[in-house]
């Protein structure tokens, strides 16, 4: 039996997502790596168990989680089944579909067809009859905006789904996917896009800002970099690194001399701050209140445990912030 702590909401802080009535924990958790078929489902629920007890109430998923794609909500599904469903509303739990997910024309992209048969799929699989949050993944060059728009639409408005989310937008295409969705009076609330003091895009593709000015929320996927942003390969790779355990997203070709100097740089700063590098990295994020909620990864639940304390120390002094600009532009 697990009985959640009573404590579990002491420290947590709760962001709006942008304008909309949805709140998120500064923290979240995502399942795309160690909720597979060859992780272990012990460890799975100590990292759920772990994350809920300490106030970190939304868990993302996408169909296509793994490996095999799948899997990571097949396992979740199970970890609410046998624990978690006492506790489903006071969870938010999302899902997506925008990447390749079955054989043939209808498993990829953005139509119509593909997200809500997978949808359905999703609830399947973790046995659920709505997600809080349902995403589509990933642009679509082919499908008309209003198609994939309308399937989110449609999803929420049969009850599948409570609120609607775009992942990988940018700037411009966010936005008229904003309008298309208010016609549709379909609650679009967030935004889930990558952005690290490594990975400035959505700076730079009008993301950030856009969803600033409609009052969207945005959370932070990768926030990281995979591990890189913490001390974890500061003196050679680990065994029990994400690199070593599962190459298919971080190989080894990414820390390079330039990337190990940039961490030992961010380091010594995060050490000046009384924070681990872990620590300043999330809290960069959350630094000027735009992004509602850093969505972290972990292979081990003392990784959250350390991963929450950055929400307490989000504010950065101007020569800080210049420092880490220059470090990671160099
Ligand atoms: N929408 C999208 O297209 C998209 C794409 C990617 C991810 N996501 C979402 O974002 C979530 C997070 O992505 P991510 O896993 O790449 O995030 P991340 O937080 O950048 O990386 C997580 C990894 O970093 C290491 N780590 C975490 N905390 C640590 C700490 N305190 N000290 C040392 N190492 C630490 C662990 O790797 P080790 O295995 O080395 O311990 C952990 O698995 C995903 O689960 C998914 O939900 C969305």
């Amino acid at each position: 039996m697990y009985q959640a702590s009573d404590k579990r909401y002491e420290t947590m802080i709760y962001h709006r997502c942008g304008k909309s009535g949805l709140k998120l924990p500064a923290i979240s958790f995502g399942l795309w790596h160690n909720f597979g078929d060859t992780a272990s489902y012990e460890r799975m629920k100590a990292l759920c168990f772990t994350a809920f007890d300490n106030g970190i109430t939304h868990f993302d998923l996408a169909n296509n989680y793994g490996p095999l794609p799948g899997s990571a909500e097949i396992h979740f599904g199970r970890i609410l089944k046998e624990y978690f469903m006492p506790y489903r509303d006071e969870m938010i739990i999302s899902t997506k579909a925008g990447y390749d997910m079955w054989e043939g024309p209808y498993g990829n992209w953005g139509s119509r067809k593909y997200l809500l048969a997978s949808l359905d799929q999703s609830l399947k699989r973790m046995g659920l009859e709505y997600v809080d949050i349902f995403y589509h993944h990933r642009m679509d060059p082919e499908t008309p905006l209003e198609e994939t728009m309308g399937a989110l639409a449609q999803a929420v408005h049969s009850g599948k789904a409570l609120y609607a989310g775009i992942s990988n937008y940018d700037g411009p295409t966010m936005e008229k996917a904003a309008a298309i969705l208010k016609d549709l009076h379909c609650p679009f609330v967030i935004n889930q896009n990558r952005y690290s003091i490594l990975d400035r895009t959505i700076e730079n593709n009008g993301l950030k800002a856009a969803a600033a000015a409609e009052g969207k929320g945005i959370i932070a996927f990768s926030p990281l970099e995979q591990g890189m942003l913490t001390k974890r390969y500061l003196n050679g790779i680990p065994e029990d690194s994400r690199v070593k355990t599962d190459g298919r997203f971080l190989n080894a070709n990414a820390i390079t001399d330039v990337r190990l100097q940039q961490i030992r740089e961010l380091n010594t700063i995060a050490e000046s701050r009384g924070q681990t590098l872990a620590e300043m990295a999330l809290s960069w994020i959350l630094r000027d209140g735009i992004v509602t909620s850093v969505l972290v990864g972990a292979s081990k639940p003392e990784q959250l445990l350390e991963n929450i304390q950055a929400m307490h120390r989000t504010e950065f002094s101007a020569e800080e912030l210049q420092k880490i600009d220059e470090i990671s532009f160099k």
